[in-house]
């Protein structure tokens, strides 16, 4: 599988949930590829973190590709590896593009808030786009993020979001 976090929403989540995704599939035995596609470099910053923690045996392989690389090399790597997750950037990007274009799995953590809501129909034309170009099929998941328990206002963001999946 390549599954790609994604969104065009800074600080929702993406990093956190690419490099736990990460290590998770790599604890459950899989061979797994982290790509860092943001030039934050946060995906990146947390493999070194955990280098130097489990003295080199982070358990997965972490590399950086940007732009159209990450579609050429992505697909090179895609025979090597059983998972291959990427990590992208809070934008609308070339990378997050390529990212896409070779995923199997769209992941878009949100915040359910007002300013990361408003994001849905540009995320909603964004799938449109890589879906009329891609002949395997790309499934689109959200995530709902830093949620509190707050009962049925919870319904809007889900409701809206169904429309996108
Ligand atoms: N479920 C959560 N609970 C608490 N804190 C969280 C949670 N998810 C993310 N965070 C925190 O929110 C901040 C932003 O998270 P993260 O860096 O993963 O977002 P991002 O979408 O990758 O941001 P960017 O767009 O800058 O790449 C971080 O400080 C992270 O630790
Ligand atoms: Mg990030």
């Amino acid at each position: 599988m390549i599954f790609t976090v994604g969104g065009i929403k800074g600080g929702s989540g993406k990093s956190t949930i690419a490099t736990n995704l990460t290590v998770w599939l790599s604890k459950q035995g899989f061979d797994v590829l982290l790509v860092d596609a943001d030039e934050q470099e946060t995906a990146t910053k947390f493999t070194k973190w955990r280098e130097h923690n489990t003295k080199g045996n982070s358990g997965y392989t972490a590399t950086i590709l940007t732009g159209d690389a990450v579609r050429q090399q992505v697909l090179k790597f895609k025979p090597k590896f059983d998972h291959i997750v990427i990590d992208t950037g809070g934008r609308d990007t070339t990378s997050q593009r390529a990212a896409l274009s070779v995923s199997d799995v769209y992941l878009v953590p949100f915040n359910p808030r007002s300013f990361d809501l408003w994001t849905i129909a540009d995320v909603e034309n964004l799938v449109k786009e890589v879906r009329s170009i891609k002949p395997d099929k790309l499934h689109a998941f959200s995530i709902l993020n830093r949620a509190d328990q707050r009962g049925p206002t919870i319904k809007t963001p889900l409701s809206c979001w169904e429309k996108v999946l």
